[in-house]
């Protein structure tokens, strides 16, 4: 099992550019099986999760490529309506081919993506979204096949404004009869992202990045070649991680639009931020403010993605914070390995009081899931002496090469790959 081993205690500073975001490019991939043909997909991150997007598309019959950053995927060779158990179970966002998939070949079977270290994490907006549609949803123990001889549009109202629902709903209306309107619907930039390139291949959908979207459902979609934006939560994880280190860096190919919630709580930190298009300096010579309250929710609010992140610097910060979950119930696992850095954290409920100390100390820990390992690196990079991180193939599903980002802003940090044993 591969590891990082981090020195602590060496400010950021230098340039980096932001890859492209992990959570645009999945849905947009999900997304190319409705056209047949062959897209080209730009500024797309390598990182494990896309493997495993490329190795669904393989299986369910397209070619695919992925050199530098660019995918291709051909999907005229697509036969097949069914994701296989073993690669549904790597990653969540296979259910992500549900609306393509039913609106290619009017059938899509699945298997329930399940828990995770997260929280519970149901599909039933998917389901009853796509229901709506027109779909009929057979499930027997773990699989869920559902067909469609037509969609057609209707009016949904979303009970909580679920970034994946959303979009599943959105690509599966697109090839619909008649008009859709979601209500309720997640304001992500993902999901803006999501609307532009169906748009690029033909749709017809407005209204992503507001709370209402509206797809007038069109019969052909034909491929294009498309961009995917910057990665707002590892801008977001860089920027953190230069405010622990007391560092100066700056950040290129960041869209700050989408970073407001985020900049607004590293301001009120402390943390100097200046803006000039899409490059932006990150600096912070004293140590952080406590924030009094900080509580993550849907977009535009403080996105969940950054929670464990921030705790981080709250951990270092002047004086006591409050840090309230409301998206995901179980997403404060990195807690336990951050008080045995030296944080000073009480959990209540879904509220976490932090109680900053003057410094972290380094220790073996382990990544839980994706953001806490990022969590981790951060508090790593500020803790004085040694801190090895296991299980790092978390952060490896959303950040390319993290060590390598970290060591051009002069950060002491090693992926180190065991020898295996006789
Ligand atoms: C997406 C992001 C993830 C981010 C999350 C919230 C991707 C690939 N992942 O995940 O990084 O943390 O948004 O910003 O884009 N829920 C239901 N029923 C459903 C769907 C969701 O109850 O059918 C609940 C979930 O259990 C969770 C909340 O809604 O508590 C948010 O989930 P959702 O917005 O759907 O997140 P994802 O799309 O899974």
């Amino acid at each position: 099992m591969e590891k990082l081993v981090i020195e602590g205690g060496r400010p950021l500073s230098g340039a980096i550019k932001i890859h492209g975001a992990k959570n645009a490019a999945l849905p947009i991939m999900a997304a190319c099986m409705m056209a047949e043909g062959t897209a080209m997909i730009r500024n797309v991150p390598d990182l494990s999760d896309i493997e495993v997007m490329l190795d669904i598309l393989k299986a369910l019959g397209c070619r695919t490529d992925y050199h530098q950053d660019t995918v291709t995927i051909n999907t005229s060779t697509a036969h097949s309506h069914h994701i296989p158990e073993s690669l549904m179970s790597q990653m969540r966002s296979s259910i992500f081919l549900m609306g393509p998939l039913l609106a290619r070949f009017g059938k899509v079977q699945v298997y329930q993506p399940g828990g995770c270290a997260i929280g519970e994490r149901k599909i039933d907006l998917h389901l009853s979204g796509l229901t709506a549609l027109g779909a009929q949803i057979e499930e027997a123990g773990n699989t869920i096949v559902c067909t469609a001889k037509e969609l057609r549009g209707a009016e949904i109202v979303l009970d909580f404004p679920s970034v994946g629902a959303t979009e599943n709903i959105m690509m599966a209306a697109t090839m619909a009869k008649g008009l859709t309107t979601i209500s309720n619907a997640a304001r992500e930039p993902e999901i803006q992202d999501l609307q532009n390139f169906l748009n690029a291949m033909g749709a017809n959908i407005i209204g992503a990045g507001t709370d209402t979207i509206t797809i007038e459902g069109v019969t052909e979609l034909t491929p294009c070649t498309y961009r995917i934006i910057p990665d707002r939560i590892v801008a977001g994880t860089m920027m953190i991680a230069a405010a622990v280190t007391r560092g100066n860096i700056t950040l290129e190919n960041v869209c700050p639009a989408h970073l407001t919630s985020a900049i607004h709580v590293l301001k009120r930190a402390g943390v100097q931020i200046a803006i000039n298009g899409d490059i932006m300096n990150v600096s912070c010579l004293t140590r952080p403010r406590a924030v009094e309250r900080i509580v993550t929710s849907p977009h535009p609010s403080f996105p969940t993605d950054l929670q464990s992140q921030i705790m981080v610097l709250l951990s270092l910060a002047d004086g006591l914070s409050i840090l309230k979950e409301t998206v995901f119930e179980g997403r404060f696992k990195h807690v336990d390995e951050l008080s045995r850095m030296g944080a000073d954290i009480r959990l209540d409920l879904n509220s976490a009081f932090v109680k900053g100390v003057p410094r972290l100390y380094g220790a073996t820990v382990e990544a839980t899931d994706l953001r806490a390992g990022a969590a981790l690196v951060i508090a790593g990079l500020a803790a004085q002496g040694t801190t090895v991180i296991e299980q790092i193939h978390h952060i490896d599903r959303g950040y390319d090469r993290i060590e390598q980002m970290l060591s051009r802003l002069g950060a002491s940090i090693h992926r180190v790959t065991p020898v295996p044993s006789e």
